[in-house]
Parts: structure tokens; C-alpha cells; sequence
């Protein structure tokens, strides 16, 4: 079988194919077929040496794959072969509250999907929904169970309230649509005033471009009365403003603390003085989390936003699109 891996970090020479025997699944394993696979900014991070969690040498990148059962071993109860299945992010996380035993990540700790085959334990696996096909299945993992968890969390918001997305990358576009499924009111804040009619499209009811609104904090304040939840994934360019957008009691869950080049974020002390909102963070999500989001992924037929598709052969151009930072939505690579 085909295979990548980082057998080196630093940059995108380190991603290497290689072809390597076909692993047989022992007990309680299942042999999973990739047809798809999609990145998340975290597998730039680990490709560059800077994500928190420290990757093993010679791993099978990207936690985000779909595909067939093609064997099982001894045991297996959850699946049968044919079974469409993607992976699950904290693949030993199964429900409840993170803790210390469950950190292994598809991708970073433990093989990943960008190879022909994955060996899988059955516990870290769910199955898929029938609509999606293999490249749309391949993008929930990640950026759409931690748009799904930042939903859900500690608060559902209520329908007509108004939640920000920022940017237009995998976690913001779903935020958005499962914005949208709850009855929410979703404004939109991108860097790239091109992008605003796509956004409207997929249902952002504000769409504001950040060149050319600065300070589009106040501007969102008074148009919406204030934001009742943040998807934050920004990080410390957006912070300061999207504090400024929020309600008095608003909700901002912050999924990025650092940029890529290790800014912070930092609290501005008096914008904070004057707000009661919370600020809240979380780690994608648990498998639990997952089921659940593609329980409500089936019953709307809700299809991910695509940005781009890449044979498996040109995995490194897709890592090297994907950087450029300017996408919308997921950048998928085919399976082999
Ligand atoms: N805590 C967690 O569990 C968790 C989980 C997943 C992701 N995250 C974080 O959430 C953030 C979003 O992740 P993602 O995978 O959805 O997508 P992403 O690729 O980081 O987001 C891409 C979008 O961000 C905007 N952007 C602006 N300047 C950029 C730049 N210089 N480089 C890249 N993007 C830029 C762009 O939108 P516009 O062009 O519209 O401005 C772009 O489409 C990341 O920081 C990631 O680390 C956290």
C-alpha cells in the first residue's frame, strides 16, 4: 500500500510516500480503505514542529479520512466489512471530560489517514452518514466536530440569537451552517472582501470584510446588539474585536491563543472591565461529540464547503495550498 509520512519536521520535504506492506487488523481492529482525506491547520503545525502535542517520528499525517471497512479482526463488534467509517480525532477520548489518558491524536501520536489503508483500533472509528460522498466525508474529524463542540458546548445558542464566525476556513464554514440548522443569526467576518457573496450564500446574514471595517467590533455591536456567541479562530488578530462585539453576558469560545508566528492573544483590560462575557476553550471533541454531530449531519443532509481536491499523489501541494491561508473551506486530498 501507498503510504506518507513525516519523516521529518520543518517544512514539506519531510512528507514522504512510501509503499509498505499491508497491515493485517489483530483483535478489535478494523483495515480501513481511504478514499479521501482533508487537512486542518493543526497538520501544518505539526509538519512544521510547532503544535503543542509533539508528533511521533515517521507518523501517518491528518486525522481526517473516509473510508471503507475492508477487514476486521478477531472481536470486532462495532463494524462489518463494507462499513463506510472516518476516524475519530482523540481517538481513546470517548465521552465525558478530556484528561491526561485520552491526548492520542489521529496524525500526531498515532497513524493517521493519508494512506491507502489505516489500521484503526474499532473504538476509534464511527460510521458515516450515506449522503456524503468520500470527499465530504472526509472533512468532519476535526474542523467540523470542534465548530459542532463549540455549538453545543457548555450553552446551546437560541434561535434568532447571533453567533460570529471568523474567516473562511473549515471551522468557521461549519460553525456557520450549524449555526444556521440551530435558527441562529450568523454574521461573518473575513479578510478577503471578495469572499462576503459566498458567505451570504451559505446563509451569513452580515458579512463584514475587515480591511475595509477595522474596527468591526463596535460596527457589529450596534447592528446586532451584540454577539451572544464567538466562534473564535482568529485568534490574537480578532480578539480585541470580536470582545467588542459581544453582549453584555456574550459567550466567546477561543479555539486559537497564538498565531503561527507564537503571538498571544492578550485580554485588553479595559474592554473587559466593562463585559461579563465568558471566555471559554476547548479541544475539538470526544467520540461521542462526533456521533452526535453526524447524527444531525444525516437528518439535514448538511454537505461540507470544499475548496479544493488534490490527487494523492500531490499531497505536498495540497499541505502548500492549504498554507497560503487563502481557502474556503476544506482542502480534501483523494485517496490513493
Ligand atoms: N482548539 C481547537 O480544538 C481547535 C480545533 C480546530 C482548529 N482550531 C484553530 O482554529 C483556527 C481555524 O482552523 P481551520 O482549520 O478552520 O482553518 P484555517 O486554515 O486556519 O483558517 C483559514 C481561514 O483563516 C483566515 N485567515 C486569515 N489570515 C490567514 C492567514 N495568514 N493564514 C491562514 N488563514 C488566514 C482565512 O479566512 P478569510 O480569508 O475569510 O479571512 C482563511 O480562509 C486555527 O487557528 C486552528 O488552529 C482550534
Amino acid at each position: 500500500m501507498r503510504t506518507y509520512r513525516l519523516e521529518e519536521f520543518g517544512d514539506i520535504e519531510g512528507l514522504v510516500m512510501r509503499k509498505e506492506a499491508l497491515p493485517k487488523p489483530g483483535a478489535n481492529q478494523i483495515l480501513v480503505r481511504v478514499r479521501a482525506a482533508s487537512l486542518n491547520r493543526r497538520d501544518t503545525m505539526i509538519l512544521n514542529g510547532t503544535y503543542p502535542l509533539a508528533p511521533r517520528a515517521g507518523i501517518v499525517p491528518l486525522s481526517d479520512g473516509a473510508g471503507e471497512v475492508a477487514a476486521a479482526g478477531d472481536g470486532v463488534t462495532r463494524f462489518a466489512i463494507g462499513d463506510r467509517v472516518t476516524g475519530s480525532y482523540f481517538a481513546r477520548w470517548i465521552d465525558g471530560r478530556m484528561h491526561p489518558c485520552v491526548v492520542d491524536q489521529l496524525g500526531c501520536t498515532l497513524d493517521g489517514m493519508l494512506s491507502e489503508y489505516a489500521l484503526l483500533d474499532e473504538q476509534w472509528a464511527v460510521r458515516l452518514p450515506d449522503h456524503l460522498s468520500w470527499q465530504e466525508a472526509a472533512t468532519f474529524t476535526c474542523a467540523g466536530l470542534t465548530a459542532w463542540s463549540a455549538l453545543t458546548g457548555a450553552e446551546i445558542p437560541k434561535p434568532g440569537q447571533w453567533v460570529l464566525v471568523i474567516g473562511s476556513g473549515g471551522v468557521a464554514l461549519f460553525a456557520l451552517q450549524f449555526a444556521k440548522l440551530m435558527g441562529c443569526r450568523v454574521a461573518a467576518v473575513t479578510s478577503r472582501a471578495e469572499k462576503a457573496d459566498r458567505l451570504r450564500a451559505l446563509g451569513a446574514d452580515l458579512v463584514i470584510a475587515a480591511a475595509e471595517t477595522p474596527e468591526w467590533g463596535m460596527k457589529l455591536r450596534e447592528v446586532t446588539g451584540g454577539i451572544d456567541l464567538v466562534v473564535e479562530t482568529g485568534g490574537p488578530a480578532t480578539f480585541a474585536q470580536s470582545l467588542i462585539a459581544s453582549s453584555l453576558y456574550g459567550r466567546i469560545v477561543l479555539l486559537t491563543v497564538q498565531d503561527q508566528k507564537g503571538k498571544p492573544v492578550e485580554i485588553p483590560g479595559a474592554v473587559y472591565q466593562r463585559s461579563l462575557v465568558t471566555i471559554s476553550r476547548l479541544f475539538v471533541g470526544s467520540r461521542n461529540g462526533l456521533e452526535a454531530m453526524l447524527a444531525a449531519v444525516a437528518t439535514h443532509r448538511l454537505k461540507p464547503i470544499i475548496d479544493k481536491v488534490f490527487p494523492f499523489a500531490e499531497a505536498r501541494e495540497a499541505y502548500r495550498h492549504f498554507q497560503l491561508g487563502d481557502v474556503f473551506g476544506k482542502v480534501v486530498i483523494d485517496g490513493a
